[in-house]
């Protein structure tokens, strides 16, 4: 596989290229680092079924330059997901409508829906564009780690997840840290009703004051819809996770800045607010697997902010007593 670090128009142009010949390119988006195939392909989307080890009945998020092309994709969309589309898209949240024909089985895990975002980040946007304008319709992409594990926020942490898994035709875009460092909001629009199925940088008050219409909070147990990231144990490193209970010396610590760290553990990451938090959460675990570190202890961060979606994938994550 070629890491391309410096991507320019013409390193994004062939990165477009390959895509259109069915073979997988990871690109950095705001959220995470997405592993992209044509999202029309049926071949190309198996084997980021395969890459990552995920049952196949997992449906994948359609990634599209602009609101313009949602109809392409998506049909009988609400007023309410038009309003959502142009208020943060692009950005990190990704909406459930019911799918035209374009979106076939292979895409929505044979539902009649399926899962559409504007990423907002300009190596995303740019291959985006390019493979538009190379007639492509939209790139399937899950995060690019493998199937329960962490998401990938770097270009070398999407190499230390799947780099063994890609071909010497895959690329990995190298764009940098993810800035959100969290996965998207998703949000199901195929009601009259939105519901949030997955919190995300884009929360519940920030749709709340764009929105007269009533916001629901979903899960998978009250909804029909599938979504591995709504499984009880998902986004999980090597090491064990604890939220509550007490900590053994030689234990990884993870905690805003203002909480001391207990004596004989070992700090991962002091984040200065809940937007930093969600930035370094996943580094901060990855890190206590390269350190071969069992046990890593939370604070979870408090607030109504990106604090919720935090708050959610450490419950993923942690360790069941
Ligand atoms: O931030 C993100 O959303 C990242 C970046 C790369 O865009 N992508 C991501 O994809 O997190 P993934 O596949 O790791 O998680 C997407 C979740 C999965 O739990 C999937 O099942 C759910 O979205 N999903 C996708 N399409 C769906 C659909 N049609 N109905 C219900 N859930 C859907
Ligand atoms: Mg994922």
């Amino acid at each position: 596989m070629s890491i391309i670090s410096n991507c320019t128009a013409s390193t994004i142009k062939d990165a477009a290229t390959a895509l259109k010949k069915g073979h997988l390119v990871a690109f950095p988006t705001e959220t995470v680092y997405g592993l992209g195939a044509d999202a029309t392909n049926k071949d190309a989307v198996i084997r980021i079924y395969e890459v990552k080890g995920r049952p196949s009945d997992h449906p994948l998020i359609v990634h599209i330059s602009s609101i313009d092309h949602l109809n392409k994709w998506a049909r009988n969309i609400p007023e309410y997901a038009i309003k959502l589309a142009r208020a943060f898209w692009p950005g990190p949240m990704t909406l459930i409508l019911p799918r035209t024909e374009i979106a076939q089985d292979f895409i929505t895990g044979d539902q009649e829906n399926v899962g559409i975002r504007v990423p907002e980040h300009t190596v995303a946007l740019a291959l985006l564009k390019e493979f538009e304008a190379q007639g492509g319709l939209g790139i399937a992409a899950p995060s690019a780690n493998r199937f329960g594990k962490v998401s990938p926020t770097s270009a070398d942490d999407v190499i230390t997840e799947i780099g063994d898994q890609l071909l010497g035709v895959d690329r990995v875009l190298d764009g940098g840290t993810s800035q959100v460092g969290i996965e998207s909001t998703i949000i199901d629009c195929t009601k009259e009703n939105p519901i949030i199925l997955r919190p995300g940088a884009i929360t519940a008050e920030m749709i709340k004051r764009v929105l007269t219409i009533e916001l629901k909070r979903g899960s998978i147990s009250g909804g029909d819809l599938k979504a591995p990231g709504l499984l009880e144990s998902h986004y999980a490193p090597n090491a064990k996770v604890f939220l509550s209970g007490s900590l053994q010396p030689g234990d990884g610590f993870i905690a805003i800045k203002s909480e001391v760290t207990p004596a004989g553990a070992i700090r991962l990451a002091s984040p200065k607010d809940n937007i930093e938090f969600a930035q370094i959460l996943y580094k901060a675990l990855r890190l206590a697997d390269s350190k071969k570190i069992k046990s890593v202890f939370v604070i979870a961060p408090h607030g109504e902010d990106i604090a919720i979606a935090i708050r959610d994938r450490l419950q993923k994550c942690a360790t069941k007593n």
